[in-house]
């Protein structure tokens, strides 16, 4: 597809700009102001929102000038193996991420609702339980891989709970996500097949026998979402919760164990773990340029003519760091800021999300208090995309603990169970909806 795109097209993807992002798009923003040329892939091309005024314009006037739904873009698509790789992110599917206006608040509401169901003193105790488990699996070796080790390693485990499945399905889950994440085709296929087996065993068990658990709860939500909707509301649960949750935690644990203002508070307090999550949330949002959008008709936005058709992707991270949008010193509430996005499309699920993170980090951090960077943070490798703002690796060391020494340990706690005991319960939607069901408002 070939747009009218300049030839000084940004590329948001390979070693360079995975080195450094915030060079590229201070680049972009000297060239072209508000909104930038970019390619994603060869010959993918995109506009690219940078400016801060002008994301908040996109993401506020969704479903009114702007739409989610990418359908007339991926049409015309040429038929190549990066096109294909593009349509797997961003291509249509019948869940909250595609979809507008009704569409969008039904899809929406279903998983707004059940999020709030989740009570977050449970929640903490559950990812409490799951980082100890994984935190004692290093523990005593004195050093890890902090991405391969824990960051990836707790959405998976997280969400295989929330779902309803037992800690044992986590490994197939977290294994299935990571092959279609990083891998060659034939990996990257195998993965994908893997997690739609996963979705429907899922889906199959809870149809069979109801829990108190997320699936279950989609199912008998009101909306009455069909089978194909189920699944695909699931999809994007898992997908937009696993690799933004496990970045967040990477970016905000490699922050703080490369700067004294962190350091030190990990032992005696001078900066908390949540003012190094609202900086990374900030400098290097998760979802840095996921923000994809279309235009119904011809649009003049900030300086440059958009045709419908043509992929538009908001700029979290730019947007973010937009020299007039930045505060003149770290505050601890970050500020103003697009890490969650913003408009109807915001994150639902920010608040488990921090919560989550945070939780994380704290578990680590009071278990292994001398963490260090084993190369310097410059040296870190992150990995090519131009969607995340992910690393690859995060290496520290660490005193190692034993299981046999005093004290509160990573050992002591028992493995996660498989549901998230929550009130209230909903009724099963055979019973019919009463007034007093939780989401009859
Ligand atoms: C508990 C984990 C998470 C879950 C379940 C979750 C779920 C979702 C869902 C379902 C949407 C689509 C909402 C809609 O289209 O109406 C969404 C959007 C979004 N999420 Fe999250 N999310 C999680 C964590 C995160 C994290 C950690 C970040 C960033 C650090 C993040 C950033 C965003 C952003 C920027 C959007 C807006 C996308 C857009 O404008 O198109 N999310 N999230």
């Amino acid at each position: 597809m070939t747009l009218r795109y300049m030839p000084d097209s940004g590329r948001l993807y390979g070693p360079e700009y995975a080195r450094d992002p915030q060079a590229v798009y201070a680049e972009l923003r000297r060239r072209h102001g508000a909104v930038a040329p970019v390619e994603i892939a060869p010959g993918i091309e995109a506009h690219l929102v940078i400016a801060y005024q002008a994301a908040v314009d996109v993401l506020t006037n969704a479903g009114g000038v702007w739409s989610k739904n990418p359908t007339a873009w991926q049409t015309r698509l040429p038929d190549t193996p990066e096109a294909a790789g593009m349509i797997a992110m961003l291509g249509y599917r019948p869940n909250a991420l595609f979809s507008d206006g009704a569409e969008h608040a039904r899809y929406r509401k279903v998983i707004s609702d059940c999020f709030q169901l989740v009570q977050p003193h449970k929640l903490r105790q559950m990812v409490i339980e799951v980082c100890d488990s994984l935190i004692s699996q290093f523990a005593a070796k004195g050093e890890a891989d902090l991405v391969a080790d824990f960051a990836r390693a707790i959405p998976a485990r997280v969400f295989n709970l929330l779902f309803g499945r037992p800690d044992s399905d986590s490994a197939g889950l977290a294994k299935a996500l990571s092959d279609m994440m990083e891998a060659d085709g034939e990996t990257g296929a195998r993965g994908s097949d893997a997690f739609s087996r996963y979705i429907g065993e899922l889906i199959q068990g809870k149809y069979t026998q109801r829990g108190d658990d997320l699936t279950s709860w989609f199912i008998d939500h009101p909306a009455g979402l069909g089978s194909d909707e189920l699944a695909q509301t699931i999809v994007l649960v898992v997908a937009a919760s696993y690799e933004p949750t496990a970045n967040l935690i990477s970016n905000t644990i490699s922050r703080m164990v490369s700067d004294d203002r962190y350091y030190s508070s990990l032992s005696n307090g001078a900066l908390s773990t949540y003012d190094a999550l609202m900086e990374a949330l900030r400098a290097e949002p998760a979802m840095a340029n996921y923000g994809p959008y279309f235009v119904r008709q011809p649009v003049h936005f900030h300086g440059t003519w958009i045709q419908p058709a043509e992929l538009v992707l908001v700029s979290y991270a730019a947007a973010n760091t937009e020299p007039s949008n930045m505060p003149e010193e770290m505050r601890s509430d970050g500020g103003a800021y697009l890490g969650f996005g913003a408009g109807p499309h915001r994150c639902p699920a920010s608040d488990p999300a921090v919560l989550i993170a945070m939780t994380a980090i704290e578990r680590l951090t009071s278990h292994l208090c001398d963490l260090e960077l084993t190369v310097p943070r410059d040296g870190l490798l992150w990995r090519p995309g131009p969607f995340h703002r992910a690393l690859a690796h995060l290496p520290v060391r660490f005193t190692p603990i034993r299981p046999d020494q005093p004290g509160e340990s990573p050992w002591a706690v028992q493995p996660p169970s498989s549901s998230i005991p929550s009130e209230p319960t909903f009724p099963a939607r055979s019973a019919g909806y009463v007034t007093s069901a939780p989401w009859s408002s």
